[in-house]
């Protein structure tokens, strides 16, 4: 089986990005010149996803508005004769692909926000990616989500984008616990086995500091678990709790991506991720590394 699905819970609200969050999503807060949601949706378009799957909510009008055609706009530069910009705003949308929108009308938590999808996913392997967790790699290594699901192709098994982190850092994150030598996973040091998964432990109970990123390729079974779980961590509908089951009646496996990974939810990451993209990008980079080099 194929990913062809992807699924981007864009429903949370932002708080840590108040005041620029409070009338506008935090997942249309641009690093250099794109949206979060737009550098997400590429990375699925180029592992291959067709059906790209939003759960929003209320204030996010922008994000529809972001993937759908601009009118007024491309009539005004095609008259100006604005090629160039033409071809941008044009291809917000990546080629061939869907954009399917679901609301969820209560913030119940991601795996709430998750279940949501089911009735477009059915029964098929799909992504989830958190639009917040920015990922980067270095030009000649394929995209983190194309990475997995190059890996799924032959393994067929659920997978967690997972990266080691400071311990005291665990009450961020999903945590798993992992086995290195069952047989899905024997002769890769990139991949494990998952055996357990727990929500935002503290330091003292973390099984491990390997810690779940935004990035996941689910089996559809996750959605039968998510539809009977009870409000977890945080008092809300966790993935985690859901996965945590699924891993006991069919492998999970963490995957331990190339590439980088900047937290857009946080200040700190959001800010490392506009440096070290305005860096790289073909308009700016020279002028701003020149920039940095003499402040
Ligand atoms: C969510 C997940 C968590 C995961 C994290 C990755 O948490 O619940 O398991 O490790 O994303 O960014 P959030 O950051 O939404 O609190």
């Amino acid at each position: 089986m194929k990913v062809t699905k992807a699924v981007f819970p864009v429903a949370g609200m932002g708080t840590r990005f108040l005041p620029a969050t409070k009338a506008s999503p935090k997942e249309m807060m641009p690093v250099v010149d794109k949206p979060l949601i737009q550098y997400a949706v590429e990375e699925a378009a180029i592992a291959g996803v067709r059906d790209m799957v939003f759960i929003t909510g209320r204030n996010k009008r922008a994000i529809e508005d972001h993937f759908d055609k601009a009118y007024e706009m491309e009539a005004e530069l095609a008259a100006k004769n604005k090629l160039a910009l033409l071809e941008i705003v044009r291809n917000t949308v990546p080629r061939g692909v869907n954009c399917i929108f679901i609301r969820q009308n209560e913030a119940l938590g991601l795996g709430h926000a998750v279940l949501c999808a089911r009735p477009v996913v059915g029964a098929q392997p799909f992504a989830v990616l958190l639009a917040d967790d920015l990922m980067d790699t270095d030009t000649g290594v394929p995209p983190v989500l194309e990475q997995m699901t190059r890996i799924f192709a032959l393994k067929q098994a659920s997978m967690l984008a997972v990266q080691d982190v400071p311990r005291a850092d665990t009450r961020s994150y999903g945590i798993v616990g992992t086995e290195t030598d069952s047989k899905l996973v024997a002769g890769d040091t990139s991949l494990e086995e998952v055996t357990h998964m727990v929500e935002k432990p503290t330091p003292e109970d973390a099984p491990s500091t390997l810690a779940v990123v935004g990035r996941y390729i689910l089996t559809p079974g996750v959605f039968d678990f998510l539809s009977t779980l009870n409000p977890g961590a945080g008092a809300e509908i966790q993935l985690t709790d859901g996965i945590s089951r699924l891993l006991q009646v069919e492998p999970v496996l963490a995957y331990r991506f190339a590439g980088r990974r900047y937290d857009c939810g946080s200040k700190i990451g959001y800010l490392q991720a506009t440096v070290e993209l305005g860096l790289k990008h073909a308009e700016t980079g020279e002028q701003f590394a020149a920039y940095l080099a003499r402040r």
